[in-house]
């Protein structure tokens, strides 16, 4: 009894002296984006990086990894693991009475940090909100973490970022430091943007030719489409099936799902290229806009080789041929493949810019649509679609496409992805269809962020600015409540048709992102452009400190109109 006495009063004397126990912690140091549910400060810092303890249940081994990395990343001393909750200085639990799935809770005081989800993916949420509340506050001596209590979960389920690697490939490394900043966002979707006119990306080892030849282009021209000259320069690269796995996992392990995205009927020119047959004409020559093609190509069309992998930019007619059996036997057999890599739910079948023409002097086209008593060519892209989508369901895959899936009749389960502003995605709620909201006139992180382009690197036009897209609200109010239901989220687009290295993508990515993110976490009602200013500088700070590339130049740039 003497000895328990004691020990009580050494406990007391050592909280009453920890001298974390009583600083006065500022509004800065809670500078957090995307903004949190629910946030209360309190006094005392909590020193993180001074060899802590941690415990985490069997289910969080992972989490409790990925975030021990994390701070000794920030010079902060190893976390030490125990095997009992009792006695750890940081504790990471599940809680089945946190309602959202993906909803977290936080807990920081002095002497301890309590971080519980109701999945481990709320979990992992709480560990990055924890991260940055430690980043922000690295420059103090000691690794110390403000007080806090934090309830949080998304608005949103999906959450996303596309990243375009077909008009130029990203390699493996990029592919992941793209992740790593969707995950710190709190993002969940990588939507991975594979095949094009201008190069296929990804190994389907029953079809070698999609990667010895579709993965490479033997020029690319220089300047604004439709360019001023060709720089006769062979570039692009593929992904490995191995590879394409080890992404796949290392986005798992931050609880992002990697939504791949194999185009049809357009945008197929590289499988053309490969494959001759997939056009309806394989013996004509692919066209490239103002003879602004590589002396290489120029020669191979010469000598008797008509298809090459595009090597210009924009939208183009040689498309897969919609009458021929074999086009759906290729496609099936690629899917065949696609599907074992990736565990989504989803995959995306592009659908966008399928010019028709081929299809209206088509032969075989125009016998299929006689056949099926397809009224013209919208319906014979419809037919297109949905026979691919019956397939994938019968594999237990649901499709994704963008809105021009709309035109000749969506297909029975599609999700629609709308681009072309809203109307796409608008018309799809109201037919009840699942829809993803990535308007160009909000999303689209290829437009340029600045007014005055002058000094800017060649994008591909537009003016899109941070304000703009922090505005962004994804629940249309020309919605009824009930069709809102159907609206899972947004997502920004990276296409890379004049972003050919990872610096570039970077600064275009960034911060649009953060303010992104915050559109489509953060409660409607916390939203607010001077709050999330004050927020941002820290933010900038972390991204730079890992090693991004920011546009900082541009952030209060006029509004939109
Ligand atoms: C798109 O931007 N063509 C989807
Ligand atoms: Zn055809």
């Amino acid at each position: 009894m003497k000895r328990t006495f004691t020990i009580f009063c050494l406990a007391i004397l050592c909280a009453c002296t920890n001298k974390y126990k009583e600083i006065e912690n500022k509004t800065e140091d809670y500078a957090l984006v995307p903004k949190p549910v629910e946030l209360t400060t309190a006094k005392g810092r909590f020193p993180i990086g001074s060899g802590m303890s941690i415990f985490a249940s069997p289910e969080l081994q992972k989490e409790a990894e990925w975030f021990s990395q994390g701070i000794t990343n920030l010079g902060g001393k190893p976390l030490q693991k125990t095997e009992s909750a009792s006695d750890a200085d940081i504790v990471l639990q599940l809680d089945a009475s946190i309602a959202h799935n993906e909803g977290y809770g936080l807990n920081v005081s002095y002497d301890n940090v309590r971080v519980t989800g109701k999945t481990a993916t709320g979990v992992f949420y709480g560990l990055q909100t924890l991260l940055q509340l430690a980043e922000e506050n690295e420059a103090s001596t000691d690794l110390t973490v403000p007080a806090v209590t934090i309830k949080d979960h998304p608005r949103f389920a999906y959450r996303g970022m596309m990243l375009d690697v077909a008009r130029h490939y990203f390699d493996v490394d990029f592919v992941k430091k793209y992740i790593d900043l969707i995950a710190l966002h709190k993002m969940n979707r990588l939507h991975w943007h594979l095949t094009e006119d201008q190069g296929w990306r990804i190994e389907i080892k029953k079809y070698p030719k999609l990667t010895e030849f579709g993965a490479w282009r033997n020029g690319t021209i220089v300047d604004h489409f439709p360019g001023t000259s060709n720089d006769n320069t062979r570039s692009g690269g593929f992904y490995t099936q191995e590879q394409v796995k080890e992404i796949v996992a290392y986005a798992a392990d931050r609880h992002i799902v990697v939504v791949p995205e194999i185009e049809l009927p357009g945008h197929s020119g590289a499988a053309i290229a490969s494959y001759p047959y997939l056009s309806c004409f394989p013996e004509e020559p692919t066209f490239v806009p103002n003879e602004m093609i590589s002396d290489k190509s120029k020669e191979l069309q010469a000598s008797g080789t008509p298809k090459i992998v595009q090597e210009s930019w924009g939208v183009y007619d040689d498309v897969y041929c919609a009458g021929k059996e074999e086009t759906f036997k290729f496609l099936q057999d690629v899917f065949d493949e696609i599907i074992p890599l990736f565990p989504s739910e989803y995959i995306h079948i592009g659908g966008d810019e399928c010019p028709k023409k081929n299809w209206e002097r088509c032969p075989l086209c125009q016998k299929r649509m006689k056949e099926e008593g397809l009224a013209d060519e919208h319906e014979l892209q419809s037919y297109f679609v949905t026979r691919m989508e019956r397939y994938l369901n019968s594999k237990g895959k649901q499709i994704i496409g963008w809105d021009e899936i709309l035109e000749g009749g969506l297909a029975p389960n599609a999700t629609v992805m709308s681009w072309r502003g809203e109307a796409g995605g608008i018309e799809a709620s109201r037919q009840k269809h699942d829809v993803i909201m990535t308007p160009n006139s909000y999303v689209y992180f290829d437009y340029y962020q600045a007014k005055d382009t002058e000094n800017e690197p060649l994008a591909i036009g537009g003016f899109l600015p941070l304000s703009h897209v922090y505005s962004y609200e994804p629940l249309s109010n020309e919605l009824t409540k009930e069709e809102q239901k159907y609206i899972l989220g947004a997502q920004a687009n990276l296409w890379t048709e004049y972003i050919a290295t990872p610096d570039y993508a970077e600064y275009m990515t960034l911060p649009r992102m953060t303010a992104l993110s915050e559109v489509v976490w953060s409660p409607k009602e916390h939203k607010n452009w001077d709050d999330f200013k004050t927020r941002l500088p820290f933010m900038i700070e972390m991204l730079q400190d890992k090693g991004y590339n920011v546009s900082t130049e541009h952030i209060n740039e006029p509004p939109k109109k």
